[in-house]
């Protein structure tokens, strides 16, 4: 078993490839049993004497020829994983023909099938288990691929690049051959083979090229492609604006598939997405997912640039194209919505998600140093924190700046496989920027703490502000030197205007934006000329990844959180308030007292509802409390019951207080154009639905009503799913049946049982463990298929409440599951442990039931490298309770 003895592999120990392939021929001959794979490349050998060690997992070697002789079993060497062949010419051809079983191919990476088709992941080292090969990203060629199949079953035949013929061939099958003019690393391959309905649309690069866009999905869905068509537009015109790109090749396909572990995948030419992040329409998909599907859509675009033109030299340099291509899709997003709303869903997203992970036992550098697993590196980290990485340098840089850096990272690397380091020598050469210090974020793990103490002297003028940082040590980090950290800042008076920061220390940036570099461990900065102690904004923007840890006074956050000109920083102060109250409830309630809600806060809250001023975006960024996990982050130990019983007392609360207010946001919202799914209209149905939570928190006949016939006239299916997750937490009494009914309505589109999975896996009520465990047997229930698994365990494991709710010990069940998993899709069973992520601040019982349960999968003989790498930090700890 491959998983024996797990190897560690070492970013240090890695160097430049032996041998250099210049093409490569691969023919697929696909039948419903079995595929036969012939490969047949050219090599050269770089470096004398090296051996020709090839990777491929799980294959059935047929035939294998040195310039096409066969050659005898004493010449080469198999194992597991590899196939060696010590003594060879300088230069060759190498060919071999293996025998796969798509059909039995769980794992879902290789060639596997989905929905009765062939279809490919290859994505980090799937393409090891189609063929002998050098399968890593620095070895690019150039690919011809013939695919066989039956005709009539797979009338489709997909690979990259241009399709160079097609013919029918006897007993009832056809082949196509593809050629793929651009060189490219063997994960960026992709084949797809079946019955398919497709979409067609053009586009005209600045250029002048002509490019035939087609987006693939099983009959009668492809009607639900024509979003995702119109994100891939916008997305090939704003690449060419923002950054001077233009697609290469003369079609862009796109594959929506079932089965996937992952979001979507950016092959050359042929990108193959989740369903779920292509299929759209307003009755089956909410306004969360029309977002998401353009930012996903344009995400794998990006990549054609950063990814596949400009691809990797070894997977710990993967950020280099997921953290750069998530800051490229923030900003297509920003450009094409609102540009203040959407930093604030990223940040949100990164400090719901990524702080936790960074926190936590699996915690990693955004250029990992080591694993076990390179599947274990698509994370949190390695994409959002290192999307901020990117971020801050064009903060330090200016925009201007940086886009003449990511000019001459593309002039001096196309076609390369670099490195972080090669991406930040061109920002900085371009821009005669030191980079060596904002180079740390790439090395060092956990998040930074900025301390922040300030002092006014009504005598001299003078406002000092010391900051200090420091960072929380990491598994094998233990100490970490200082960062350099990009601060944008502004001052107010006391009528709520904008002063001007003069301090020595303060630069402009080529943007215009006064910014502060805090390099030390601590530094104290003068401002002078102050006729009155100024409000002080830091961080607009959230200009760097880092927690602010600052005492100020509860009056400057409220006035912060209606005066700020920042709109990052407007809803910023609201939630620090709101966290602070609902600290102040559980240590109320920890006591015995009884809890009472910060007055001042309420009022804020209700001014902003009803504040004509603030767009309906705006406002339901204002209005959103932060999560359970965001609260998590600010305690030393979780505590379920108290947390829950202290977010009640504030709903409750905010619903009470401001009942008629609430009425009217609703009443003013609901209904307005309600089938559009643009941007603005998107957000009034996001706020009316908050107003509607809070309601609903009230538990009144006329709330519950109001629900249940939004619930029964919703012309959308955000309308529809608002309804319902309130519908699944209240005590309505219609409640079971209309859970039943929406899943006798949907039970046949997997997509949007997904969301029913979800929301009650997501609920906040007692009783949560025993549905979810219904769930995982209910007959539309499917384990092989990640998207319900993630959508029930998943969800159910991110529902922090129950998830470690003491009286319902939940370890046993998931972690069983984790195991069962494991054995049929690693790469599924490795992204659940993420939930497991707070254990380190768990009270020692609860600590000791989750490691029993942890330590049982970890003795599973069976068990995979990616979930070993996972569960095995987690074994090492002591409670910090
Ligand atoms: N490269 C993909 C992206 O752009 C991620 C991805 C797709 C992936 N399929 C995968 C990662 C399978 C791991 C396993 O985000
Ligand atoms: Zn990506």
């Amino acid at each position: 078993m491959s998983s024996a003895e797990p190897i560690r592999q070492y970013l240090k120990d890695y160097q430049r490839p032996a041998f250099a392939i210049d093409e490569f021929h691969l023919d697929f001959d696909l039948h419903e049993d079995h595929a036969q794979v012939r490969s047949r490349f050219r090599y050269r050998k770089l470096v004398a004497d090296a051996p020709l060690v090839l990777d491929g997992v799980g294959l059935e070697l047929l035939q294998l020829q040195l310039d096409e002789r066969e050659l005898s079993a004493g010449a080469y060497e198999k194992t597991s994983e590899s196939l060696t062949i010590k003594t060879l010419p300088d230069q060759g051809w190498i060919q071999t023909v293996v025998r796969l079983e798509p059909q039995k191919n769980t794992s879902l990476e290789g060639l596997y099938r989905s929905g009765g088709l062939f279809v490919t992941q290859c994505e980090a080292q799937g393409f090891r288990k189609i063929t002998y090969f050098l399968d890593r990203p620095d070895v690019m060629t150039s690919y011809f691929v013939r695919v066989e199949a039956d005709r009539a079953r797979y009338p489709v035949l997909l690979s990259n690049g241009d399709r160079i013929s097609t013919r029918d061939l006897e007993n009832g099958r056809h082949e196509a051959v593809w050629k793929d003019p651009h060189k490219k690393p063997s994960y960026l391959f992709a084949l797809v083979a079946g019955d398919l309905g497709v979409i067609r649309d053009q586009f005209e690069t600045r250029s002048g090229r002509h490019v035939e866009l087609e987006i693939y999905a099983a009959h009668g869905r492809q009607e639900r492609c024509h979003h995702a068509m119109e994100s891939l537009k916008k997305a090939m015109k704003w690449d060419e604006q923002a950054y001077g790109r233009e697609y290469d090749l003369g079609n862009y396909m796109i594959v929506a598939i079932d089965d996937f572990n992952a979001g979507a995948m950016e092959n050359k030419g042929l990108n193959i997405f989740n369903s779920r992040l292509v299929l759209a329409d307003p009755q089956t998909a909410t306004d969360a997912d029309y977002h998401a599907i353009e930012s996903v859509v344009g995400h794998e675009y990006f990549h054609n640039w950063t990814g596949n033109r400009v691809t990797l030299c070894n997977w710990f340099q993967l950020s280099l194209k997921e953290g750069l291509t998530v800051f490229r899709d923030q900003e297509f997003s920003a450009d094409m919505t609102d540009r203040g709303v959407q930093r604030i869903r990223d940040v949100d997203a990164l400090r719901e998600r990524q702080f936790p992970e960074d926190a936590g036992p699996n915690a990693h550098p955004v250029r990992p140093e080591s694993c076990l697993a390179v599947d274990n590196f698509f994370t949190m980290t390695i994409y959002e924190k290192g999307a901020e990485l990117i971020r801050m340098m064009q903060t330090t840089v200016g925009r201007k700046g940086f886009r003449r850096g990511m000019d001459l990272y593309f002039e001096r690397h196309d076609g390369q496989a670099v490195s972080t380091d090669d991406f930040a020598a061109a920002i900085a050469e371009a821009n005669q920027a030191d980079f060596s210090q904002l180079k740390r974020w790439y090395s060092q793990a956990g998040t930074p703490v900025v301390r922040v103490q300030e002092q006014y002297d009504q005598a001299s003028q003078e406002y000092r502000v010391t900051l200090s940082q420091s960072c929380p040590s990491t598994p094998g980090q233990p100490e970490k030197a200082p960062f350099q950290i990009p601060i944008r800042l502004g001052f107010l008076d006391s009528s709520g205007r904008e002063l001007p920061c003069v301090a020595p220390e303060v630069r402009v940036n080529s943007d215009g934006a006064p910014l502060l570099e805090l390099r030390e461990a601590e530094r104290q900065f003068v401002f002078t000329g102050l006729r009155e102690k100024p409000v002080l904004s830091l961080f607009r923007e959230f200009s760097a990844p880092v927690i602010v840890d600052w005492k100020r006074d509860d009056e400057e956050l409220l006035f912060l959180m209606s005066h700020d000109p920042d709109g990052f920083n407007r809803r910023e102060a609201g939630q620090t308030m709101a966290l602070r109250v609902l600290e102040r409830l559980v240590q109320a309630l920890k006591c015995g007292e009884t809890p009472e809600v910060n007055w001042g806060f309420v009022k804020a809250y209700g001014q902003a509802l009803l504040d004509e001023r603030i767009s309906a975006a705006e406002k339901a960024g204002l209005l959103t409390l932060p999560s359970v996990a965001l609260f998590a982050q600010t305690q030393p130990q979780v505590d379920a019951l108290l947390w829950r019983r202290a977010r009640r007392t504030l709903v409750g609360a905010l619903g009470h207080a401001h009942q008629s207010a609430l009425w009217e946001v609703y009443r003013r919202w609901h209904g307005v154009d309600s089938t559009s799914m643009a941007t603005e209209v998107a957000a009034t149905r996001e706020l009316k639905n908050q107003a509607l939570a809070l309601l609903a928190s009230t538990q009144t006949s006329q709330a519950l009503e109001v629900l249940a016939d939004q619930y029964a006239s919703a012309k959308t299916m955000t309308d529809r799913m608002a309804a319902l997750a309130l519908l699944v937490e209240s005590d309505h009494p219609e409640r079971e049946r209309l859970i039943e009914a929406f899943h006798e309505q949907w039970k046949s589109d997997s997509l949007v049982l997904n969301k029913w999975f979800r929301v009650q896996a997501s609920a906040d009520r007692d009783g949560v463990l025993k549905r979810v465990q219904a769930l995982m047997g209910h007959p539309s229930f499917q384990v092989q298929n990640p998207n319900h698994v993630y959508s029930l365990l998943g969800a159910f494991g991110g529902n922090i409440l129950h998830f470690h709710d003491p009286e319902h010990c939940a370890y046993p069940f998931f972690l069983g599951w984790v195991g069962a998993i494991d054995a049929k899709n690693p790469q599924v069973a490795a992204r659940l442990c993420s939930s497991l992520g707070l254990i380190q601040k768990l009270e020692p019982s609860l600590q000791k039931q989750a490691q029993q349960e942890i330590q049982k999968v970890l003795e599973l003989s069976t068990l995979s490298r990616n979930t070993r790498e996972r569960l095995e930090p987690m074994m090492k700890l002591v409670s910090r309770g």
